[in-house]
């Protein structure tokens, strides 16, 4: 009987369909160019910012001599229109040769030799959403061991141009074929957006084995329109999303777009707030050569960046949206620590918001002490009854870390991430 036993065990195992790859324990943190720098091959005029290896040289650069690597931004990733408009003679992808003229396998290397990891787009249909090669089923194999001799560290796999029994086919089997390149690639799956984002059309159980992270929802532009389209849309499908992501599998509200030119200042500063809230992949697109000191706070700050990453890797969910404009969010953290956010939809003038975590229905240690994670402003020595008041502005947000007992805000705030004492 025992020769039976084996070719059961590996046609069990060959089934399969995890990614198990261990990337990606908490939320991926990186670059990524297509928000703001889209399908621009336009290299004779405008040289600096058309989709080119010196553009992604250029961010990697920035990543690695402007503080971001060191707080978790580690991914350096193309988007669409890096590839040539024909496969080469042997059927293989390859970069556009004029603008990659050293190749992608040179530009990984680059990448590497700065403490990054670089990043991918394909797209599994005949042509990707920009026109270029895209990746059909009799592709996957192939495209996946190209990426993998590349040295490429996370492939983002677009749906454009193939149907829903293809799509339903194609990323568990790209999942299995990136495993198969025994190269660790990190798999971000856009298939739930294009089947509307929710059951029965979409399965999070099987995206959560088969994907690190996936794109639920609509494409993210450059305007506030845009952004608190999408906060508003994970919070209406909260019960839906949230139990879907954990270590490894995350919910994709798409790029971080502080830095552009659609949000002021306050609504910069909600959305990075509610994308560490969100447990959401924090991937900026914006140009890193250029970018403000007070963008780049937003973006650097360190509690915000240590809550994103929480170990616990639980997505938060909106606790209450108000009758006044103000939704609350709250994420759960490890070491009896959280998140809450006061959110405003409101547009006419800053808003005087008094409330208590007793009134919020949110379970407090006995004495706790929080600290408004922009202003560094802390209350101290707070009871599950204490009320407190926040000053929330039109379409911003005050974000407050809770933690048990007393502790010195400036310790929180200036020091790194994993520098941070366990609280208990
Ligand atoms: C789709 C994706 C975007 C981007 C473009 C590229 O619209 O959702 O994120 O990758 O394609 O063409």
């Amino acid at each position: 009987m025992e020769f039976l036993v084996v070719p059961v065990v590996l046609l069990l195992a060959s089934c399969v369909l995890s990614l198990d790859n261990g990337l990606m324990r908490t939320p991926p943190m990186g670059w990524l160019a297509w928000e703001r720098f889209r399908c621009n091959i336009d290299c004779l005029t405008d040289p600096k910012n058309c989709i080119s290896e010196h553009l992604f040289m250029d961010m990697a650069d920035r990543l690695a001599e402007d503080g971001w690597k060191e707080l978790g931004y580690q991914y350096v990733n193309i988007d669409d229109c890096w590839a040539a408009k024909e496969r080469d003679s042997q059927g293989l992808l390859v970069a556009d040769p004029l603008r990659f003229p050293s190749g992608i396998k040179a530009l990984a290397q680059y990448v590497h030799s700065k403490g990054l990891k670089l990043g991918i787009y394909g797209d599994l249909g005949t042509y990707t959403c920009g026109g270029y090669p895209g990746t059909t089923l009799d592709m996957i194999d192939t495209d996946a061991r190209t990426f993998a001799s590349w040295g490429v560290d996370m492939l983002k796999l677009d749906g454009c141009y193939s149907n829903s029994s293809e799509k339903a086919m194609g990323y568990p089997l790209m999942s299995r074929a990136l495993n198969a390149t025994g190269r660790p690639i990190a798999f971000s799956c856009s298939w739930p957006a294009y089947e509307g984002g929710l059951p029965p059309r979409v399965n999070y159980t099987l995206l959560g084995e088969i994907c690190n992270l996936w794109r639920n929802y609509d494409d993210i532009s450059d305007s506030w329109e845009s952004v608190r389209g999408i906060i508003n849309w994970y919070g209406a499908h909260q019960d839906v999303l949230q139990p879907a992501a954990g270590p490894g599998r995350w919910n994709d509200p798409d790029m971080l777009i502080i830095g552009n030119f659609g949000l002021s200042h306050e609504q910069s500063k909600s959305q990075m707030a509610l994308w560490a809230i969100l447990a959401a992949p924090l991937f900026m697109s914006n140009d890193l050569r250029t970018i403000s000191r007070e963008d780049t706070y937003i973006l650097q700050n360190k509690l915000l960046i240590r809550i994103s990453q929480d170990p616990l890797a639980i997505q938060g969910r909106m606790i209450l949206k108000g009758k006044n404009g103000i939704q609350v969010w709250m994420r759960p953290l490890s070491s009896s620590t959280m998140a809450i956010g006061f959110f405003s939809q409101r547009a006419d003038m800053p808003y005087h918001y008094t409330t208590s975590l007793s009134q919020l229905n949110i379970t407090a240690p006995r004495m706790f002490s929080m600290l408004d994670v922009y202003s560094g402003r802390g209350f101290h020595n707070l009871e599950f009854d204490s009320k407190f008041t926040v000053t929330v502005n039109p379409s911003g947000v005050v974000m407050l870390y809770v933690y048990p007992g007393e502790q010195q805000q400036q310790q929180l705030l200036n020091r790194r991430p994993e520098a941070y004492p366990v609280l208990m």
